[in-house]
């Protein structure tokens, strides 16, 4: 007989049909009620055996972790909190757990450091915790999908291997088939890409709108949702080697388009995550309540999760030019609070998540765009303005987590680009399919990117990115 999700059997009715269900043991108790768990929600659903009925074999091997089916009826729960629960009349273990060999691991029913569950990934998403952040993020996936779908965006796939620098930030992993101790290197000590599978150097993608712009130049309105790679060697909380990225791209759109666009759509996954996640957020945010109690009172964050998440559906994300940010930061009073003690000194200078915080967190209170930077801290590809100094870049400031989204509207102009791109040292045989988009029907275009990894954190409150992720790539860790 097929199963019936437990998310489904709690939504039903007392009945006398007989159903099954299948799942894992979270707790046994009394040798009478079984706590099932079959992640397709965050709440388990009680099982009752009489175990007199039962053999004795069959109960010894209902154990924390161990899979098993249970046939039997729902019937009203005696339990506080929940309305029906399975009076079972057949049970099958279909997996056993060794109980001391569960004693080991994170399966073992009690509170276990977010530390310690990342050193066993393959097991975490079996706790509440875990399996309500990956519900979360999935639905999150659904929710991006369905805003551009349902505003006229394709799905474009972009290539992971790539000979390009998107970002030219040189942050690159290569990609090569060749067995480096085995192939003589050039004359020059450089390694003989000749030989390689592509017969040239090549790279995982640190971005893929170099070629989304290609395909907005036809398509219109285009996004990607794919896993980018960077090796920059940051080890913080905000950072992965690899991590899911969302970059629409659309033609004719200039950077105040760009902007209403990732004010909208974002908005749209916030509040789709609020509709449709409540039990997950209910419990992420109870969990995070928890927290805040063992830190000292000004430590404390003043909103609950949920409210934070209202808080940017309910505010204007504030758009504010670099030029200005930097003189609110030059003007404001150094925080003695650690956290925003280096308050920016240069124009021009890059800003860091303390400036970014700060700007959202203390000043604005909302969430904030910043555009119009530097060009000199800018990837080569943005449009630049009439001072000769600045480019339309944006990023989108989110409170807790700093930069959430990067974009700009893009350098639309042939020999503006072609000029910029020998001055950063860009070779034209490597993008020169880049610059023909500027000579066959070129036309204003902007486009961003997300980073999922950073949604996912800003909406289920965690704190390091590394629990966002089903298996984190980070420096010095790539285990599982
Ligand atoms: O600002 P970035 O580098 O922009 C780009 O890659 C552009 N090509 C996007 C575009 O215009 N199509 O990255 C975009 C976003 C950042 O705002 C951040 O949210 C995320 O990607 N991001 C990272 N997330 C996790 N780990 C990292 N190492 C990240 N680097 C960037
Ligand atoms: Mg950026």
């Amino acid at each position: 007989m097929k199963a019936t999700s437990i998310a489904q059997l709690l939504q039903q009715e007392p009945s006398l049909v007989e159903i099954t269900a299948r799942g894992w043991v979270r707790a046994f108790r009394s040798n009478r009620f079984i706590a099932l768990n079959d992640g397709s929600t965050l709440h388990n659903i009680q099982c009752v055996v009489d175990f007199e009925n039962f053999e004795e074999e069959t109960l010894k091997n209902i154990t924390v972790g161990a899979a098993i089916e249970v046939k039997g009826t729902l019937v009203e729960s005696q339990g506080k909190g929940q309305r029906v629960e399975i009076q079972v009349s057949e049970v099958e273990v279909l997996g056993t757990a060794d109980p001391e060999d569960v004693k080991l691991t994170i399966l073992s029913p009690k509170r276990h450091s977010l530390e310690k569950l990342r050193e066993q990934a393959h097991l975490r998403v079996r706790t509440n915790t875990f399996g309500a952040i990956m519900r979360v993020r999935s639905k999150l996936s659904f929710a991006i999908h369905e805003y551009f779908q349902k505003n006229g965006f394709y799905y474009m796939h972009t290539p992971i291997i790539t000979g390009s620098d998107a970002e030219g930030a040189g942050e690159m992993f290569k990609v090569t088939n060749l067995d480096l101790k085995k192939t003589p290197l050039n004359e020059d000590g450089a390694i003989n890409y000749k030989e390689d599978f592509f017969e040239k150097e090549t790279n995982l993608t640190v971005s893929g709108q170099l070629e989304a712009e290609t395909y907005a130049m036809g398509l219109g309105k285009v996004y990607t949702f794919g896993p980018t790679f960077r090796a920059e060697n940051s080890n913080t909380s905000r950072h992965l080697a690899e991590f899911w990225m969302i970059e629409p791209e659309v033609a004719f759109n200039d950077l105040a388009d760009n902007m209403d666009l990732a004010e909208d759509f974002i908005k749209y996954v916030v509040n789709y995550a609020l509709e449709n996640c409540a039990d997950d957020l209910e419990f992420l945010e109870n969990r995070l309540l928890q927290e805040e109690k063992s830190k000292p009172q000004a430590e404390r964050s003043e909103m609950a999760l949920r409210d934070k998440l209202k808080f940017v559906l309910e505010n204007n994300f504030k758009r504010v030019s670099y030029t200005e940010a930097i003189e609110i930061l030059k003007n404001s009073k150094p925080n003695k609070k650690k956290k925003f003690k280096y308050l920016i000194e240069e124009w021009g200078a890059d800003l860091q998540s303390e400036h970014e915080r700060f700007l959202v967190e203390k000043h604005f209170k909302s969430p904030v765009i910043l555009f119009d930077y530097p060009a000199k801290i800018k990837a080569f590809y943005m449009r630049l303005n009439d001072d000769g100094k600045t480019v339309r870049a944006m990023d989108v400031l989110f409170p807790g987590i700093g930069e959430i989204v990067g974009g700009s509207q893009r350098e639309e102009r042939y020999d503006v680009l072609k000029e910029k791109m020998e001055t950063m040292g860009i070779p034209e045989e490597e993008l020169y399919w880049y610059l023909d988009l500027r000579k066959f029907g070129t036309c204003v275009h902007s486009g961003f990117g997300l980073g999922f990894e950073r949604l996912v954190l800003f909406v289920t409150g965690m704190g390091n990115i590394r629990d966002v992720i089903p298996y984190p790539r980070t420096p010095g860790n790539a285990s599982f």
